[in-house]
C-alpha cells in the first residue's frame, strides 16, 4: 500500500501550501450532513436558555417558523423535535406520548402545513420525555419492560406518522421494536414513513445536559443500563445494527458519537447502510464551555465533526446544526 520513500517522497510537500492542502483533502462538511435537533416548550414568544448548554434554547411552537426558516435556507435536510415536558403532564406510565395534541404532535403539523416536503422532521419514539420516572419504557420493580414497552411504542409512532413525521427514530433501545413498528406503519397505510433507529445507543452520562434540555432530569431512578448498551462493547453493536436492518431499519443512529467513532467505522464496512452519528447533549457541552472560557479555540468544533465523517457518517445530529454559517466558513 505505502510506495515510496524518504528522501525522494516527502509527505510535507504537499501540506506546504494552503492551496496545495485543499487540493488534496479526502473529507469535508456540507449543510446537507447536518440534522438540527430542537427543543420544544409549552407557551407564548419564549426563547428559553437551557444552561448547561450555551447557544441552545427551548422554543415555544409561534417560534418555531423561525428556526424552520433558517433551515431550508441554510439547506438542511432536515430536524429533530424534542419536546420539554412539563411535570404535571407526566405519569408512570408516560401517557402524553400518546395524546394527539402533545407538543411533538402539534410542532409536526405546523411544520407540515407550511413548509411540505422541503424539510424532513425526524421525531424520538421513546417514553422518556413523559414518564414520572425519566425511563424509555414501563418500569416494574426497577426493570424497563420490554414487550409491553413495545406496544405503547407503536401508537406513538403511528400516532407521529399520522401527523406527518417523515423519519420516526425510536431511541428507547426496546429489543424487536424496530419490526412492530414497520409492520404497524404498513398495516396503516405508512409505507413510505422512514424510520431511523437508534440502533446502537450507550448508556452513557453524555446524556446528562440533554435530560435537563427535557426536563427529566432530576427524575430519573436509577440508570438506563438494562436496556441501552455498554459501552465496553462492539461485537453487540453489530449484532444490534443486523437485528434492526432484518426488522426494516432504513437508516442506523450510533450515539453518543465521539468515543465511538470505531462503531461508526464497524458498521459502514459491514453493513453498506446509513450511518448517523449524534454528537449528544454533554459532547456538546463540553466544546461550547470550554470554547466560551477560552481554553481551546473554535476549531475544535469542525475538528470533531469531520471526525464522524472520516469514521464514514452519512450525516450528523448536532446541536450545532443552526449555527453552520459561522463554523463552515
Ligand atoms: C431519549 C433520548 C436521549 C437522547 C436523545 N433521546 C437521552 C437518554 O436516552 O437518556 C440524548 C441526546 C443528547 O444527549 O443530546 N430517548
Amino acid at each position: 500500500m505505502i510506495t515510496g520513500k524518504y528522501p525522494g517522497l516527502r509527505l510535507r510537500r504537499s501540506r506546504k501550501n494552503d492551496w496545495s492542502r485543499r487540493l488534496i483533502e479526502e473529507n469535508n462538511l456540507s449543510p446537507s450532513d447536518f440534522i438540527l435537533p430542537i427543543f420544544l416548550i409549552d407557551g407564548k414568544n419564549k426563547k428559553q436558555p437551557i444552561k448547561s448548554m450555551p447557544g441552545v434554547y427551548r422554543y415555544t411552537l409561534d417560534k418555531l417558523s423561525g428556526l424552520v426558516d433558517k433551515a431550508i435556507k441554510n439547506q438542511l435536510p432536515m430536524v429533530a423535535l424534542f419536546p420539554y415536558t412539563e411535570k404535571r403532564k407526566k405519569n408512570n406510565l408516560g401517557t402524553e406520548a400518546l395524546n394527539e395534541d402533545n407538543l411533538v404532535c402539534k410542532a409536526i403539523q405546523l411544520i407540515k402545513k407550511k413548509y411540505k416536503n422541503q424539510i424532513g422532521i425526524m421525531t424520538d419514539v421513546a417514553l422518556d420525555p413523559y414518564t414520572s420516572h425519566g425511563h424509555d419504557g414501563l418500569l416494574k420493580s426497577g426493570y424497563v419492560l420490554n414487550d409491553e414497552t413495545v406496544s405503547i411504542l407503536i401508537n406513538q409512532s403511528l400516532l407521529q406518522a399520522q401527523m406527518g413525521c417523515d423519519v420516526l427514530a425510536p431511541s428507547d433501545m426496546m429489543d424487536g421494536r424496530i419490526g412492530e413498528i414497520r409492520k404497524t406503519l404498513d398495516k396503516n397505510g405508512y409505507k413510505m414513513t422512514q424510520i431511523l433507529s437508534y440502533a446502537v445507543k450507550y448508556a452513557s452520562s453524555f446524556y446528562g445536559p440533554f435530560r435537563d434540555a427535557v426536563g427529566s432530569k432530576g427524575l430519573l431512578k436509577g440508570d438506563k443500563k438494562n436496556y441501552q448498551m455498554d459501552f465496553k462493547n462492539s461485537d453487540e453493536a453489530l449484532r444490534e445494527v443486523a437485528l434492526d436492518i432484518k426488522e426494516g431499519a432504513d437508516m442506523v443512529m450510533v450515539k453518543p458519537g465521539l468515543p465511538y467513532l470505531d462503531i461508526i467505522m464497524l458498521i459502514k464496512d459491514n453493513f453498506k447502510i446509513p450511518v448517523m452519528a449524534y454528537q449528544v447533549s454533554g459532547e456538546y457541552s463540553l466544546l461550547a464551555n470550554a470554547v466560551e472560557k477560552g481554553l481551546v479555540d473554535n476549531n475544535v468544533i469542525i475538528e470533531s465533526l469531520i471526525g464522524f465523517k472520516r469514521a464514514g457518517a452519512n450525516a450528523i445530529v448536532s446541536y450545532y446544526a443552526d449555527r453552520l454559517d459561522k463554523i463552515l466558513k
